[in-house]
């Protein structure tokens, strides 16, 4: 195949990457995104902030920009996300106790209400866990109650069924680390109670300090053994290692219930990260790097 979209349907999984709505009037990008990729993911559109910046006044105007770019284009889409710590609107962050966790059920289900049958799979609540210890992040939705996560999750399914609802978060790629376990053993005890989850979202942003290690494939493995799919849904690498973008593909191959891989950008300079990172598949000419040619050989 010569797309990774198309490589990746090979063995039915899907190749995506994060769409930022203030560039698709750069032909360059559109062009690149549309050939290579068929999952899309807004890269902040679909976020709380954005969605809805005064409390029951939902804005879906960039948001339905990346959605309908993506759809045109034959595309699916990832929604990103609905709970989370970061990114909360100036309103939300000064909510406490009953009134946020009752905002953050609202906000679930006037965007989710918006995107009814329309949406792969949600990211429902998205970095939840603590970067050490393996126990919840302090934050003002932790602090309505520890049950705020599987609220989350039951509030979601019953606004859209048809969506796969995703745990998601970052460093839960090594399966050594604590954070990976506290993880784990959330989705554990939700399909053991009947919490309604469906996937586990790996973000895996691989940097100098929390670098690709061999035993990902275990951990894919492991939480797939759960009864969810596994997806790679934020990709990037440091240093855009060839190798190391290969080992990632392999790894998801290796497991049927890793149903697809999505890079957080489309060339080096638009990435998050500064394009000195280095970390995407295309440099900021659009070239194809090394690390393309092997994500494409390995698919
Ligand atoms: C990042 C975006 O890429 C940036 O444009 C924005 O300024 C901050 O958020 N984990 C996530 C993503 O779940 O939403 C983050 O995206 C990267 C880390």
């Amino acid at each position: 195949e010569s797309t990774l979209g198309a490589a990746a349907a090979q063995s039915g999984r899907y190749f995506g990457t994060a769409i930022a709505a203030g560039r698709l009037g750069d032909s360059a990008y559109t062009t690149i995104a549309n050939r290579e990729f068929n999952m899309v993911t807004a890269e902040n559109e679909m976020k709380i902030d954005a969605t809805e910046p005064n409390r029951g006044q939902f804005n879906f105007t960039n948001g339905d920009r990346v959605y309908n770019w993506a759809v045109q284009n034959g595309k699916r889409v990832r929604g990103h996300t609905l709970a989370w710590h970061s990114q909360q609107p100036g309103w939300m962050q000064a909510l406490s106790g009953s009134s946020l966790r009752q905002a953050m059920i609202d906000h679930i289900n006037g965007v989710m209400n918006h995107y009814k049958g329309k949406i792969y799979a949600w990211d429902v609540v998205n970095e939840a866990y603590a970067d050490s210890g393996g126990g919840r992040r302090d934050s003002n939705l932790q602090r309505t109650g520890n049950d705020w996560i599987e609220v989350a999750f039951r509030t979601a399914r019953a606004a859209d069924p048809a969506a796969k609802l995703c745990y998601n978060d970052y460093n839960i790629d090594n399966w050594t680390w604590a954070k990976t376990q506290g993880v784990y053993n959330m989705v554990r005890d939700f399909k053991a109670r009947g919490v309604p989850i469906d996937c586990v979202g790996l973000q895996s942003h691989f940097n100098s300090n929390s670098p690709y290690n061999s035993n990902y494939r275990t951990t894919i493995q492991s939480f797939a053994a759960l009864g969810v799919d596994v997806q790679i849904t934020e990709l990037d690498i440091q240093g855009g290692s060839a190798t190391t973008y290969a080992n990632v593909v392999n790894d998801c191959l290796a497991v049927p219930r890793c149903t697809g891989i999505t890079v957080w950008g489309v060339r080096d300079t638009d990435s998050w990260l500064g394009s000195g990172a280095a970390p995407l598949l295309f440099d900021g000419n659009g070239n194809k790097k090394p690390a393309y040619t092997s994500v494409l050989n390995a698919l």
